[in-house]
């Protein structure tokens, strides 16, 4: 669009280099701050005219709950955002599922958090994306990467959670396309799903497709996967050192996808945002390809070994 972005950033300096080209010289530019110094935030937005708070995470540190990150964090950015006057838009990136009744605490934050800007800043946009799929997705690189280490994948329930996974560029692009359109904002709520609804274990075939390895999975029973998550929860502020970050058991995320979750019927969507979301299968996972043994070009997937064998 031409504008100037600020981005905060916390810890190192070489973090977010990569970002720096992805705009003219001087147009993307970062700025250190911390989380819980006001002051650090309000330099951040003070020649902000939009803030848009991507701050969010999937599991808890011994630094930062849920509750912090997911909710404290935005209400305080919304409450800076209105005392500064001159913010016109806030957009806060929620999740697909944000509730106060959800299974997964990081969803009930997410929902608190939701609720406490709208009451800071009424005119905030709530964008509530799915699962995320792109080049440094926490999902479909985080079972390649199980899947290839030790040679299968668990699949928690047998895989059968339905989910609607979108492309990380179409959110992207959501968010742009919402920031030309004031007609936007006043606490309207978009839901953003992929075209395609998959079951876990559909997705989890497209990634073994495009890695060109054999499926193989384990099929580990709900409270089963939650025995073998939990003791990271249960140790994580008793003692005194930091846990490893949960790979693919990460006990908030098993209760997430212990129940399907896909754009509710009469909600915003890409639609209103004039925004047509890709498939998946094809360039949107091609960075896949990057697991695949032997090098990017080696092998051939699932269904051409099969229709090869058929000849
Ligand atoms: N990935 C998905 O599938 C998905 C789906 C739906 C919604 N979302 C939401 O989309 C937003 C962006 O997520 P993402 O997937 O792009 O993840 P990401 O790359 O990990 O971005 C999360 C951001 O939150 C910051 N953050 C996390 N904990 C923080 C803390 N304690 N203090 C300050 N900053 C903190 C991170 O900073 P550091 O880099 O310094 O840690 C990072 O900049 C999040 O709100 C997430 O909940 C993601």
């Amino acid at each position: 669009m031409g504008s100037q972005v600020l981005v905060p950033f916390r810890g190192c300096e070489d973090s977010h280099r990569h970002l720096k080209i992805m705009g003219d010289l001087g147009q993307i530019v970062p700025m250190k701050y911390h989380p819980r110094d006001v002051d650090s935030i309000k330099a951040v937005m003070a020649k902000s005219n939009v803030v848009i708070n991507l701050i969010g995470r999937e599991y808890e540190t011994r630094n930062y709950s849920f509750e912090e990150v997911n909710h404290h964090m935005a209400e305080q950015l919304a409450t800076i955002a209105k005392e500064h006057g001159g913010i016109l838009r806030f957009i806060q990136v929620s999740c697909l599922g944000a509730s106060l009744s959800s299974e997964s605490r990081m969803l009930r934050t997410k929902a608190a958090g939701e609720q406490s800007i709208l009451k800071e800043f009424p005119e905030a946009t709530i964008m509530r994306p799915s699962t995320m799929i792109g080049t440094e997705d926490r999902i479909l690189n985080r079972w390649a990467q199980f899947a290839k280490n030790w040679g299968f994948l668990p699949l928690v329930g047998g895989g059968s959670t339905k989910i609607q996974p979108v492309y990380v560029i179409d959110v992207a692009a959501a968010i742009v396309n919402s920031l030309k359109d004031d007609g936007t904002s006043m606490g309207k709520i978009y839901e953003l799903g992929g075209p395609e609804i998959y079951t876990v274990h559909e997705l989890a075939e497209l990634m073994y497709e495009t890695i060109r390895e054999w499926p193989r999975y384990v099929n580990v029973p709900l409270p089963v996967a939650r025995a073998i998550a939990s003791p990271r929860e249960m140790l994580l502020n008793k003692v005194p050192f930091p846990l490893p970050t949960p790979s693919v058991f990460n006990l908030d995320q098993i209760n997430a996808f212990s129940v399907d979750n896909l754009v509710s019927e009469d909600a915003l969507t890409f639609e209103d945002l004039s925004i047509m979301p890709q498939r998946l299968k094809g360039y949107p996972v091609e960075y896949l390809m990057s697991y695949r043994k032997g090098g990017p070009t080696f092998g051939s997937t699932v269904s051409e070994k099969m229709r090869s064998s058929e000849m």
